[in-house]
Parts: structure tokens; sequence; C-alpha cells
């Protein structure tokens, strides 16, 4: 007889399957690696197992003990499963920004699941963070995982996932593309690549709102990178322990929109039906291959998890309209300012030591009424014709004074899908203007004026 004993058992081991259609155009063989094969149909049972099994192993857990995650999806489940194989009891705590759905499917497998506010800031007792330490704090025998800071999340990639890749392409992979949440699935298995042929190149994928990319290139933690974005389980705002920046190779980001189209064309026409971030994974994969794969090449991508957790967003057409995905040219973005602009259009700043003086006279000369203040490559704050005429006439000599001295915080960067309306309540009298990062990562600006006349058609 061919069994496994539980269905834990069943973890890993998931298929490697060639993308046909999306990679027309590409040199290089490019290989999925479908992680909806999992029992709970996640890349995510793998570190629900091995955080569970590591935690036992050091005397955190015992017989009969409790799980305790603040998780909406993925983790959940797979932490459930593992807690079902062996006897524990879960707790997930998550915002009540959560689909019903989402929480539905963990109550499914036997979790309590507490819905806290979202509207709270992550130290405030009620969020879904502090509920979950407190409990952890107050139930005997409890174990809280943070998939964020526990490194038993990448080892279960550099002991499974890394393997399985070597062995499935039979030492032939030369490219690794993953996206890049907790930083497990690339830092755990890329290193285990890495130490198979130290020339296997890691590409992480990361978000437009997130921090990663601009980390690894300038050692930076820039919280004006940071604004929210509808994609889930990629990018951060936070520097999780397992990502190990020597580990990934470069970061490629890809906005919500690119990701949706891309998921739903994996659906389509290859038959895989996936979540979102492995649209973004294949698009920012796709965008690096095409520039650097030589034909006898070979990329592992990994697709993280199944489509049916996002039936309800990216698999629906009125969804998907209402956020300008579908047919961009009826809600006008970011992207169109941007695009509407001359190629050889190059965002005016001013340095933090230029002179007052000669700022105004910059302004002036270029009819423009707000300027990003840079230090070196780094914006670093902001000017505005207003506040600088406030402050001559209550102290005419800082005209000789350095700009830095009388600047704002930096413009806040917003993403290049934000429609006019978004992009129009975030500007205001505090806020004189946005920034925003094109596809080539140019830096521009969006002011009142661009809106007005982009509205004006
Ligand atoms: C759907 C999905 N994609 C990608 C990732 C990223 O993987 P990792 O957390 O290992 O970086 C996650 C993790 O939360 C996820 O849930």
């Amino acid at each position: 007889m061919q069994y496994y004993n539980s269905i834990v058992d069943t973890i890993g081991d998931t298929p490697l399957v060639k993308l046909n259609k999306v990679t027309k155009g590409i040199k290089g063989t490019i290989l999925a690696k479908v992680e909806y094969f999992n029992p709970g149909n996640s890349v995510k049972d793998r570190i629900g197992i091995k955080m569970i099994e590591d935690a036992e192993k050091a005397g955190i857990l015992r017989p009969g003990g409790t799980i305790i995650e603040g998780t909406s999806g993925n983790t959940g489940m797979g932490l459930a499963l593992t807690a079902i194989a062996k006897g524990y009891k879960c707790i997930f705590t998550v915002s009540d920004k959560q689909s019903q759905e989402k929480i539905n499917i963990l109550r499914a497998v036997g979790a309590e699941v507490i819905v806290c506010p979202t509207n709270v800031a992550p130290e405030d007792p009620r969020s879904y963070y502090s509920v979950a330490r407190r409990l952890n704090q107050e139930i005997p025998n409890s174990f809280y995982p943070n998939q964020y800071d526990n490194l038993s999340n990448a080892a279960a990639h550099y002991e499974t996932t890394g393997p399985e890749i070597w062995s499935q392409t039979e030492g032939k992979v030369t490219h690794y593309a993953c996206g890049v949440g907790t930083g497990g699935t690339i830092c755990g298995a890329g290193k285990y690549l890495k130490e198979q042929n130290p020339n296997v190149v890691n590409v992480g994928i990361d978000t437009y709102g997130s921090v990663f990319k601009k980390y690894k290139e300038t050692g930076v933690f820039d919280e004006n990178e940071i604004y929210p974005y509808l994609t889930e389980g990629i990018g951060e705002d936070i520097l999780p322990k397992n990502v190990d920046f020597s580990l990934i190779d470069h970061f490629i980001k890809v906005t919500d929109k690119d990701a949706a189209v891309m998921t739903r064309r994996l659906a389509r026409e290859e038959g895989m039906f996936v979540g979102w971030s492995c649209g973004s994974a294949v698009y920012g994969a796709l965008e690096y291959a095409r520039e650097h794969m030589k034909e006898e090449d070979v990329m592992v991508i990994i697709l993280p998890d199944h489509g049916t957790r996002y039936l309800n967003k990216i698999y629906n057409d009125t969804w998907m309209k209402d956020h300008g995905f579908l047919e961009a040219r009826d809600f006008a973005t970011a992207r169109d300012i941007v695009h509407s602009r001359n190629i050889s259009d190059r965002l005016l700043t001013v340095d933090t030591v230029m002179k007052v003086n000669d700022a105004v006279r910059l302004l002036t000369k270029e009819g423009i009424s707000q300027i990003p203040v840079t230090d070196g490559e780094q914006i670093v704050g902001s000017l505005t014709d207003s506040k600088i005429l406030g402050q001559l006439i209550e102290k005419p000599e800082i005209r000789d004074s350095p700009v830095s001295e009388l600047m704002d915080p930096p413009f806040k960067f917003v993403g290049l899908d934000n429609t006019l309306d978004v992009l129009s309540s975030l500007i205001d009298k505090e806020n004189k203007a946005l920034l925003v990062r094109d596809e080539l990562n140019r830096v521009h600006i969006i002011t009142q004026a661009d809106l007005l006349s982009a509205m004006a058609g």
C-alpha cells in the first residue's frame, strides 16, 4: 500500500512546471515551483511544521500546548495543519480588514480566531500584534512562532525548498527568483543554492511601498518609501531577521497592477490558478530574465499560493475595474501623469547647502512653487514658496542661510497605480506635492497643478 501517515507528511516535493506562454521572447528555460501543491495550498506549510518542531526540540512547546500567531492567511493554515497532527491548539489574531472568508478558512481547520481593530498603531494594546504577544505571556505552555524573526523559517527552506530545486534541475539552475515577505523563502533556499554553485543569481521581488530594494541598494531604511499597497504576502515596512541581504543579488519592484494582470494571465494562459504574489514574482523575474538570461540558463520562480483566496479580488472583474487595473484609460493614475511628460524631463531639486536666496531664484525662474531637497542622492526634505515667504518676512536675514535650515520633511512617495482621486486626497496645505518612482526608478513630482491638468484632460 502506498500512503502517508498524516497529511503533514505530504508537505514539500512540489512540482517544477515550465512556463510556456507568458515567457514569449525570453531566452532560457523558466520553471515555476508550484507551492499550492502543499496540503494547505501554500509555501507556508513548510515553515509551519519546522517552526513547531524546532520549538518542541527547544522545550518551548510541550504536549497540550497552544500556538499563537498574528496571521491572516497562509502561515495560519500551515501552523494549523501541523497543530492538528500533533494535538496543539491554535489561536490566531487577525485585523478586521481581513475578509470573512480568510477567517472562516482558519476556523475550518479548528483555529480560534480573534479579530482586532486595524486602525490602531502596532504598539496599541488592541492591535493584533499586541494581542498575540499578550496571550503568549498569559497562556502557559504557549508558543509565539513569529515567522518574521524566527530563523526556523529560513531553515525550513534551506532544508527542503533549496535541495528540491537543486535535485529537480539536476544542478542546472542558474537563477532563483522569489517574492520577499519574511525573507525565509528567498534566503533559505537561496543560501542552499549558492552553497552548491556560488554563481546562482538570487532575484528578490519587492512591491512599491516596501523598504527592501532601497535598503539593499543604499543601506538606507527610508520611511518615505513606505506607503499602502494591495499585493498580499510580499514587501515590508520592517526588516525581518529572516532577510539576509547578502544572499539576495538583485531586487525588482512590481506594481499591484502589473502583478494582478500577470496573475490572471498565469491562470488563463498557463492553467496555473495562483495567488496575487505569484504574478509579482513572475512579472519581476521575467523583467530580469529579459535582460540578463542566456539560452542555456535555467530560472526557477517560486509561486507561493493558490488563487482561491483572491477570488473576490483580482479574479473579480468588477474589483479589477474599480481599482483601475483593467481599463486604465477610464481611471487616470499617477502613471498617466508621468507618461505624459517628456522623457528628458528631470526632477528639479535643490541641495541642502544651497542658499535660500538661490533656491528662491530657481523657483521663480522655473515657475514652480515647491521643490524636493536632496543631500547627495538622498531626498531629505522639501521646500515650498509659501513657507519661504513666511520665514523671509519674519527673518529677512535667513536668505543667506542654507536651505536645510527652513526645509520641511520630504514629500511622500506614492505608487504609480494610484488614481487621481487618491492622489488629490493626499495633497493638501501640509503636503503640497507627492513623489512617484517610474518603471525605470526615476523620481517624479506630482503637484496640484499636475492633477488639475490631468483632470481637465
Ligand atoms: C502569498 C505569499 N507570497 C509570498 C510570500 C513571501 O515569502 P516569505 O515570507 O518567505 O518571504 C508570502 C509570505 O508571507 C506569502 O504569503
